[in-house]
C-alpha cells in the first residue's frame, strides 16, 4: 500500500535521505522545506519550499499546500544545534532551539490534524540528548532543553492523538553523518533513514510515546 508522508526539513540531511527511503518502498512523498535542493530534486518527489517551521508564513504555506492531502505518515524532522556553555550563556540561541526543535513540530502536528487519516502514524525525530538520565556530560544547555521539551510534547501528542488511533513515534537516529555535527558521526544519513523508515513501517499503537533509538533500542526520558 502506498503512503502519503509529509517530511519536514527534508532538503538535506536526514530529512532527504528518509525522502529517499520513503520514496523508494513506493510511498508518496510531500517533501517540506525552506528551500530544495539540487538532491532533493533529483528525488522526483513532491517538493514544497518556503516552509520555514517557525513562522507564521512557513506554517500557513504549509497548510495551503497540503490542503488536499490526506496524511498516512508526518515526521517531524526538522531541527538546528547550537551551543551554549554556562559561562557564555546565548538565551537567544536557547529560545531559537525552543522555537525550531520544540515549538514547531508540536504546532506543525497540531496544525495539520485534520489532514491525518484515522490510523495514520506521527513521527519526531529528537535525540538522546534531551534524555535528562543519560546526560553525563553537560553543557548544550538549549539543544539538550528543547529537545526535551519536544519528548514531553510527543508524550501527551502520543495521549491526545490516540482516539484517533494516531501512534507517535519519538526518535534518536544516532550520531550522524550530516552538516549539523560537521559530519562527524559514526552512522551515514542513509542508514539511519533506512532504520528511521524501517521503525515507522513497524510503529503501531501498542508503541506510541516510546523513545527509541534509531536501532530499536528503547531511551531512558
Ligand atoms: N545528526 C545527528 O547526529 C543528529 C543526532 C540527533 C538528532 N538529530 C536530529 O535529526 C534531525 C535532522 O538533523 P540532521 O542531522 O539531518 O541536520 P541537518 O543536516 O543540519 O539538517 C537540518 C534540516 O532541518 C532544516 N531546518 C532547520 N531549521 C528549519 C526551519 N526553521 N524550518 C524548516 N526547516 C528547518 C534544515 O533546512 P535548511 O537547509 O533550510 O537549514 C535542514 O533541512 C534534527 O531534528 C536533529 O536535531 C540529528
Amino acid at each position: 500500500m502506498s503512503n502519503n508522508v509529509v517530511i519536514t526539513g527534508a532538503n538535506r540531511g536526514i530529512g532527504l535521505a528518509m525522502c529517499m527511503h520513503f520514496k523508494a518502498q513506493g510511498d508518496k512523498v510531500f517533501a517540506l522545506c525552506r528551500n530544495s535542493s539540487t538532491d532533493l530534486e533529483e528525488l522526483n518527489v513532491n517538493v514544497i519550499e518556503g516552509i520555514d517551521v517557525a513562522s507564521d508564513i512557513g506554517v500557513e504555506n504549509m497548510v495551503a499546500a497540503l490542503s488536499n492531502v490526506d496524511i498516512d505518515v508526518l515526521v517531524c524532522n526538522a531541527g538546528i544545534l547550537r551551543d551554549e556553555s554556562l559561562s557564555q550563556l546565548n538565551v537567544d540561541t536557547i529560545r531559537e532551539q525552543f522555537e525550531i526543535n520544540a515549538l514547531a513540530p508540536l504546532r506543525v502536528v497540531a496544525t495539520l490534524q485534520a489532514n491525518l487519516n484515522e490510523g495514520a502514524k506521527v513521527a519526531l525525530i529528537t535525540s538522546r540528548m534531551g534524555s535528562i538520565s543519560d546526560n553525563t556530560s553537560g553543557g548544550r544547555y538549549g539543544y539538550r532543553m528543547s529537545k526535551a521539551a519536544l519528548n514531553a510534547a510527543a508524550m501527551s501528542l502520543s495521549h491526545d492523538l490516540a482516539s484517533k488511533k494516531i501512534a507517535v513515534g519519538i526518535y534518536h537516529p544516532g550520531y550522524v553523518q550530516t552538516e549539523m555535527v560537521n559530519y562527524g558521526g559514526d552512522i551515514s544519513a542513509s542508514d539511519s533513514a533506512k532504520k528511521l523508515v524501517g521503525l515507522i513501517n513497524q510503529l503501531t499503537q501498542d508503541q506510541s510515546g516510546v523513545f527509541k533509538h534509531s536501532n530499536g533500542s528503547v531511551l531512558p526520558w
